[in-house]
């Protein structure tokens, strides 16, 4: 036994260091293996971490770029002058954009889950086609209702089913505004045609009368000196007997005709006859002229002009202003006598409105002066038109030209005065139309032309 310990320690102790070896090699081999597989490992591992970075780089970036996205279109949305309403299907407001909180003067927060017909009258009807426009209303916090124009369109969901109905409210207070003086334009248009009619046919009858008239005077002279005459044999034959029945029907036919307030009376009353025939014919020839100026570039006696148009707007004026002429001499000056006259009547009639408003409820009486001169060297003609009225505020001045600005009321004023008139000296004549004017002292609009027109 012991023998065979010894003869197996001895192999053993012969073979021990080949076979740990091996093992220690292979071990080895293992472990290099497993190393590499580690390295791969975390190579893979290093790979997979720098995709998934990447990955949530993208993410992120695409969420950054979804998140501009949104806010941009936010911002766009909050831009839009309409109101845009979202409801589901069964009418009940989901969201609101655009300018729904502006016009309706009311917190978006509370339009949520009201029904879209509290706020837009009609307009569940309007949402039951795919796409419709028209006119609705819609209703402010404090019950006022305004004008819009009404687009609503269905919401589809990606499987094409209905989900809602966008709405989109545009403000027409501005349209309805402009829509309500332009049909007042078009009645002055039209008062003025009319106006223009009423003249032309005027003009004979006021003919026949001016004739009757000038006979008249003749004829009253005549009679009154062939009465002085009988007058004078009645006198001399008044103690005849033989017509004393005669001589005093006469004298009773004479108390009874009033004799001497009629020779005192008939000449003044044919001479205010005469008077009213004349102003009647000078209107309306001013009328006639006035509605028939040539919109063509003519040779034109500015204050001629001047004075025509003066006899149409006396009306305007008379009751509250004197008008001061200042008329230098001028030489013809090639514009559109129609166009400046227009710009002439404007600027008057401006002054008397103005003058009528600081005096009002008072006897004063204003001035409109208008001046005339000729500027040689730069072959200008300048036309002055002072006002004694209140003048034009600081705040308003830069917008006095403006369409449609006016600080009258309707009927008395559609704001286009300033503006046409603008657009006659300043684009057609390549003149300047500018003003001056001092609160409470009054106004002065300046009108330059030049003399050889516009070239
Ligand atoms: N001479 C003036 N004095 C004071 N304000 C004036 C004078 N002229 C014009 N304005 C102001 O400018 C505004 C615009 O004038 P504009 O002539 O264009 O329109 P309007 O007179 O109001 O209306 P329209 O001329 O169309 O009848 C007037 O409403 C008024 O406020
Ligand atoms: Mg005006």
């Amino acid at each position: 036994m012991a023998e065979a310990e010894a003869v197996e320690r001895e192999s053993g102790v012969a073979q021990q260091p080949e076979d740990l070896q091996a093992v220690i090699d292979a071990q080895e081999k293992d472990l290099q293996k497993l190393r590499r597989r580690l390295a791969r490992a975390r190579q893979t591992n290093q790979i997979l971490e720098d995709t998934v970075e990447d990955q949530i780089r993208s993410v992120y970036i695409a969420k950054q770029e979804v998140d501009r996205a949104n806010s941009h279109m936010e911002s766009v949305l909050r831009c839009v002058s309409a109101a845009i309403i979202i409801t589901d299907t069964d009418g009940s407001i989901t969201s609101v954009r655009g300018s729904t909180g502006r016009l309706s003067k009311r917190s978006p927060d509370t339009l949520i889950g009201c029904h879209v017909d509290d706020l837009l009258l009609g307009a569940s009807e309007a949402s039951d086609e795919l796409f419709g426009v028209g006119e609705s209303q819609l209703v402010m916090a404090d019950g006022t209702k305004i004008p819009v124009l009404l687009t609503t369109s269905q919401l589809l969901n990606e499987a094409n089913d209905t989900v809602g109905t966008v709405h989109v409210a545009s403000d027409l207070r501005r349209q309805k505004k402009l829509e309500m003086r332009l049909a007042e334009v078009r009645k002055l248009e039209s008062i003025g045609q009319l106006a223009a009619g009423v003249a032309h046919e005027m003009n004979t009858p006021i003919q026949y009368v001016g004739d009757s008239a000038h006979f008249l005077d003749e004829v009253v002279e005549e009679l009154l000196s062939l009465q002085g005459v009988y007058a004078e044999l009645v006198a001399a034959v008044r103690n005849e007997p033989a017509i004393a029945e005669l001589i005093g029907r006469i004298d009773a036919a004479e108390t009874e005709a009033d004799v001497d307030f009629l020779r005192e009376e008939a000449p003044g009353s044919v001479a205010r006859i005469h008077e009213g025939v004349n102003r009647v014919t000078e209107i309306v020839r001013a009328m006639k002229q006035f509605s028939n100026q040539s919109e063509e570039f003519l040779s034109t006696d500015i204050n001629a002009l001047i004075e025509s148009t003066l006899t149409v707007a006396n009306n305007e004026f008379k009751y509250v202003a004197d008008v001061e002429r200042h008329l230098a001499p001028l030489p013809t000056v090639l514009c559109s006598a129609g166009g400046i006259g227009q710009v002439i009547l404007n600027l008057v009639v401006n002054a008397a409105h103005a003058i009528a408003d600081r005096n009002e409820q008072t006897s004063i009486r204003g001035q409109i002066t208008i001046s005339t001169r000729v500027d040689e060297a730069d072959r200008m003609v300048c036309i002055d038109i002072a006002d004694t009225g209140g003048g034009i505020p600081d705040d308003i001045a830069t917008r006095v030209f403006d369409p449609f600005f006016t600080t009258k009321e309707v009927g008395k004023g559609t704001g286009q005065g300033l503006a046409i008139s603008h657009n006659i000296v300043v684009e057609r004549h390549r003149g300047s139309l500018t003003f001056t004017s001092e609160p409470d002292v009054g106004t002065t609009f300046h009108i330059v032309l030049p003399i050889g027109g516009p070239s």
